[in-house]
Formats: structure tokens, C-alpha cells, sequence
């Protein structure tokens, strides 16, 4: 054994005996294994923690730190969680994103995840390799205040709705179909789950009242089964909403109750009144809820892809506990806005802003890249591209490789930080071909850097894609949104005053979204779209951060293959 794979060992073990922290230590062990269930009443195989699905909620409160003992029961598969919100200041290691941060924890295997939760709010952890999200590996994080501190808000009881989607095919067929020619999309999901509950074929609210369908009868204890929000009267209660979705944009509405949101990734945001919040994939909120109707009936919650037909909303009820919870409401769920309707999206975007004592952004940048995304083909596959390079990424993490110094891994020239100003954003790619890429963009530590991302038409017809961005080890300021092509003179309607700090920014079809953030934690970051079959065709990018000062990676104690 050499002395440097000695001093490891020593350190794992170290590491493994004193959990060197401050705050609590909360253990975890996870179980990752495959598991016949039924999400929306029907057999499917899932992706499942300890024997549940979704995964076990993690709740912890600021200054903890969380120690998770990963351990992958798959029998052919590698797997790894990363948490997501969480920004893992000094621990890079641990953000849990397959060939960025290490290598997928093989079968057999245990690696160990220690990280601090250093601030409030809603956060989920799911699977980052390959499809493994779209299969079920995903589940809560919720951090609290530390004791002895308050919310800016007040609220009597609370809630947690984890929303995602779910389909019939196999992850593998959805993932290999999106690899092939010809390509196949995965098109709608069938069923939305929420908190991986979903009532495939009878989630029409009117097929709820009328059913005769067995399926739609619930006795107790199914897996499918809604969970009703039981709730007293005059009571004000905080509905914590977060989507893991690998597709769709969700509207989630409570019929005849107002909400207003207070949080938005993680940050607290000046409150703001509303029926319904628009929420896209990678996204959390917290909104609150005042039990102020009729308490002798029940109410729909609907979570619904804005007015489409092919994936019927996913329904459960808000319980006034004056009244059994076997009464259906008597009226029906809210309407949802219609699919194509982005102004409704828009408008509940651009409502939220930073609650007074959220820090500003930095006035000036030190480094701005402008990424165009584009629909593309790459030897006839189809495929998506940031500045005409759709990335593949390589089989030894990048935050080992640059750490060590190990050569080949990756492409050593950065990508391109710009597009050529005469694209037509408008219009297909006049030329459809664009190729691979695994360059990383490099920053220095505490430079700050804009991201303007810019959307495009699409491979074919006359449309263009929404797709939400989510960053990495950080939270950025959502500077603005605009219609068509960034030009200089945008920058004037930059917010610079108080944007919100998120952690997801939803890029608008035809339209750019502008982002600032401070490259402070030194570490390998993925800043990709969060839609899972997008990042699948490469629509991501990479961003190493001052590496030099990531002073250690417990590589030993997992999988590291270096
Ligand atoms: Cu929740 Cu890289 O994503
Ligand atoms: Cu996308």
C-alpha cells in the first residue's frame, strides 16, 4: 500500500469512528433496491429506499449534519443520490452526481454521504445517474430552523407534497427509445403521483364521485391509496410542495382556498396571494392556507399538467375535520390554465421576488456566458446542445480528475462561452448537426458570473421547449426574463434590486432568463435542465470552480475509481 492510499484508509476510517461536526448528527442508511408496488394502482417495478417509495423523508434542522450510508442492493446496477438545494459547502464529494462528483456506487457497495444543512426549507434527493429518477429513486429533505428561531410567517400545523410523474414502459425502454433511430420520445407520462401516490384511470374527478371502477374504491391500505390533508377549521397551515417531475410542468391549486407563498427553492420570498402555483421540474415552495371555507365539506387538491387531456390530474382532498373524509367534494376541482398558456406561468413567475434581508446580488460580474440551447442531431441520434456541444459525460468524475490531475478524462478545452449572434432563434437549426462534448467552463474562486441562457425553436415545426435550469452547489439571483433574443440593452431591466435567490429558473420558449451567482464553493458543479429526458440528449454544462481548494475527498470510503 502506498503512503497516499494509507493516509486515505487512515482518514476513512477517521471519518467513518468521529463524525467531525458541530451541529447533531443524524444517521441514515439507505437501501437502494428495485420493488413491485403499485404508485397508480398498477404493478410496476420501482425504484425504492428501505422498502419504500418514494424514499424516507430526511428531516433535519440547520447546523446538522447528515450522514447517509448509501447502499446499493441493485443486482446489475450502479446508483447514487444526490441532494438536491442542498449546496455542500466543502463537501463536493458528497452532491452526489454520477461521473461530476464520483462514480455510481457499484452493486454491494456502501458509500457514505456527510454533508451540513446550513438553511431552511423544502428540498427532495434523487437518483443523478442516468434514468434512475424517472424510475423512482427520489424522496424529501426538509431542513428546520435551528431551535429557538422563527419562520417570518406563522402557521399551525404543516404538510409535504412531493409531486412527480410515472409511467407505463420501463425506464430502460423510455431511455433506450430516446437513444435510438428512430427516436422515440417518452411523450406523456400516464399517471402524477403525489407523494408517490396516483390513481391511474380514475382520477377524474368525476369518475371519483361516479366510480363503480374496483380500482377507485379505497378500503385502507392500499399503496395507491391518496393521502387526505386533514385539517381543523381557522387554522393556517404551511404546504411545502417541491416536483421532482423528469417531464412535466405541474399546476397545483386547493378548490375554493387562496395560497400564499412564502418560499421558493430554499429562500424565503415576499408573500404573494394566488389560486394556483405553476411549478416545473426541480422546483419546491412553500405556501400557506387558511381554512376559511364552508367546514362542513371537503375540498379538492389537484395537481394537474395545465389543461392536458392525455395525463388526468392527480387528486386528494383537504379534509375539514368537522365532516368524515369519506365526503366527496361537492364542487369540483379548480380549472387548470390551459397548456400552451405561458403568460399564466409567467405571471406566477415573475411575481416572485426575495423577501426584504435576502442578500442582493453583486452590481457588476466578473465572467458572463451566454448559452444557447438547441435541439440537434449528432450522427442522426437525436439530441440537445448548449452552444452547439451536447454533453456525454465521461466515465471518471471530473472533481477527482481535475483534484489529481489525471489526464484523458476529459476534454481540456472549454466549451464555447458565446453563440454567433446571427442564430436564428426563431427557426429549426439551419444546420441540424452539432456534436459531443465533456468540456468544463473554469471559474475562480469568488468570480461573479452571468449566465444568460437563451431558448431556440426546436428541431422541427414551429415550436420551442421550456425547460427549467438547476445549478449546483449554489443558489443563483434570477436577474430577468425576456421575449426573444438577449441583446445589450436588456441588461438594463436586470432586477437588480431584489431578485430571488433560487436554485431552478424556468427558461421561457423563444425567450432568455438571466442568472447570477458567486463561484464560492470550490468544487465540480452540474448546471443542467432539469426535464430528465432533456439531460439525457446532453442539455447540460459543467462548471469547475477553484478545485485547488477542495482540500479533501474521501474517495477511499466509496467508489472512486482513480
Ligand atoms: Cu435535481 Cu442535477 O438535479
Ligand atoms: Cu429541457
Amino acid at each position: 500500500m502506498s503512503f497516499k492510499a494509507l493516509t486515505l484508509w487512515l482518514w476513512c476510517i477517521w471519518l467513518n469512528l468521529f463524525d467531525l461536526s458541530l451541529g447533531a448528527v443524524r444517521h441514515y442508511k439507505f437501501n437502494v433496491q428495485y420493488m413491485i408496488h403499485k404508485p397508480d394502482c398498477i404493478e410496476h417495478l420501482v425504484m425504492a429506499i428501505n422498502g419504500q417509495f418514494p424514499g424516507p423523508t430526511i428531516r433535519a434542522q440547520v447546523g446538522d449534519t447528515l450522514h447517509i450510508a448509501l447502499t446499493n442492493n441493485l443486482f446489475t446496477e450502479g446508483t447514487l443520490i444526490h441532494w438536491h438545494g442542498i449546496r455542500q459547502y466543502g463537501t463536493p464529494w458528497a452532491d452526489g452526481t454520477a461521473s461530476i462528483s464520483q462514480c455510481a456506487i457499484t452493486p454491494g457497495e456502501t458509500f457514505h454521504y456527510r454533508f451540513t444543512v446550513d438553511r431552511p426549507g423544502t428540498y427532495f434527493y434523487h437518483g443523478h445517474y442516468g434514468m434512475q429518477r424517472t424510475a423512482g429513486l427520489y424522496g424529501s429533505l426538509i431542513v428546520d430552523l435551528a431551535k429557538g428561531q422563527k419562520e417570518p410567517f406563522h402557521y399551525d400545523g404543516e404538510f409535504n407534497l412531493l409531486l412527480s410523474d410515472w409511467w407505463h414502459e420501463s425506464t430502460q425502454v423510455l431511455e433506450v427509445g430516446l437513444s435510438s433511430i428512430p427516436f422515440r420520445w417518452v411523450n406523456d407520462p400516464q399517471s402524477l403521483l403525489i407523494n408517490g401516490r396516483g390513481q391511474y384511470n380514475c382520477s377524474m374527478a368525476a369518475n371519483l364521485i361516479n366510480t363503480t371502477l374496483p380500482q377507485c374504491k379505497f378500503k385502507g391500505g392500499e399503496e395507491c391509496e391518496p393521502q387526505i390533508l386533514q385539517v381543523d377549521p381557522n387554522k393556517t397551515y404551511r404546504i411545502r410542495i417541491a416536483s421532482t417531475t423528469s417531464l412535466v410542468s405541474l399546476n397545483f391549486a386547493i378548490a375554493n382556498h387562496k395560497m400564499v407563498v412564502v418560499e421558493a427553492d430554499g429562500n424565503y420570498v415576499q408573500p404573494f396571494t394566488i389560486d394556483d402555483i405553476h411549478i416545473h421540474s426541480g422546483e419546491s415552495y412553500s405556501v400557506l392556507v387558511t381554512t376559511n371555507q364552508d367546514p362542513n365539506k371537503n375540498y379538492w387538491i389537484s395537481v394537474a399538467i395545465s389543461g392536458r387531456e392525455t395525463t388526468p390530474q392527480a387528486l386528494t382532498i383537504l379534509n375539514y375535520k368537522t365532516v368524515p373524509t369519506t365526503i366527496f367534494p361537492s364542487s369540483p376541482p379548480s380549472m387548470t390554465p390551459q397548456f400552451d398558456d405561458f403568460n399564466h406561468t409567467k405571471a406566477f413567475t415573475h411575481k416572485i421576488l426575495a423577501l426584504k434581508g435576502t442578500p442582493p446580488p453583486p452590481q457588476q460580474y466578473d465572467r458572463r456566458l451566454l448559452l444557447l440551447s438547441t435541439e440537434n442531431l449528432v450522427n442522426g441520434y437525436g439530441k440537445y446542445a448548449i452552444n452547439n456541444i451536447s454533453l456525454v459525460l465521461p466515465t471518471t468524475s471530473y472533481l477527482g480528475a481535475i483534484k489529481y490531475k489525471i489526464g484523458g478524462v476529459f476534454d481540456q478545452n472549454p466549451p464555447p462561452e458565446n453563440f454567433s449572434t446571427d442564430y436564428d432563434i426563431f427557426n429549426p437549426p439551419m444546420n441540424p448537426n452539432s456534436k459531443t462534448g465533456n468540456g468544463v467552463y473554469m471559474f475562480e474562486l469568488n468570480h461573479v458570473v452571468d449566465v444568460i441562457l437563451q431558448n431556440a425553436n426546436a428541431l422541427n415545426g414551429k415550436i420551442s421547449e421550456l425547460h427549467p435550469w438547476h445549478l449546483h452547489g449554489h443558489d443563483f439571483w434570477v436577474l430577468g426574463y425576456g421575449e426573444g433574443k438577449f441583446k445589450a440593452s436588456d441588461e438594463s431591466k436586470f432586477n437588480l434590486k431584489n431578485p430571488p435567490l433560487r436554485n431552478t429558473a424556468v427558461l421561457f420558449p423563444y425567450s432568455w432568463t438571466a442568472l447570477r451567482f458567486k463561484a464560492d464553493n470550490p468544487g465540480v458543479w452540474a448546471f443542467h435542465c432539469h426535464i430528465e429526458p432533456h439531460l439525457h440528449m446532453g442539455m447540460g454544462v459543467v462548471f469547475a470552480e477553484a478545485v485547488q481548494h477542495v482540500d479533501h475527498i474521501p474517495g477511499s470510503c466509496g467508489c472512486y475509481r482513480i
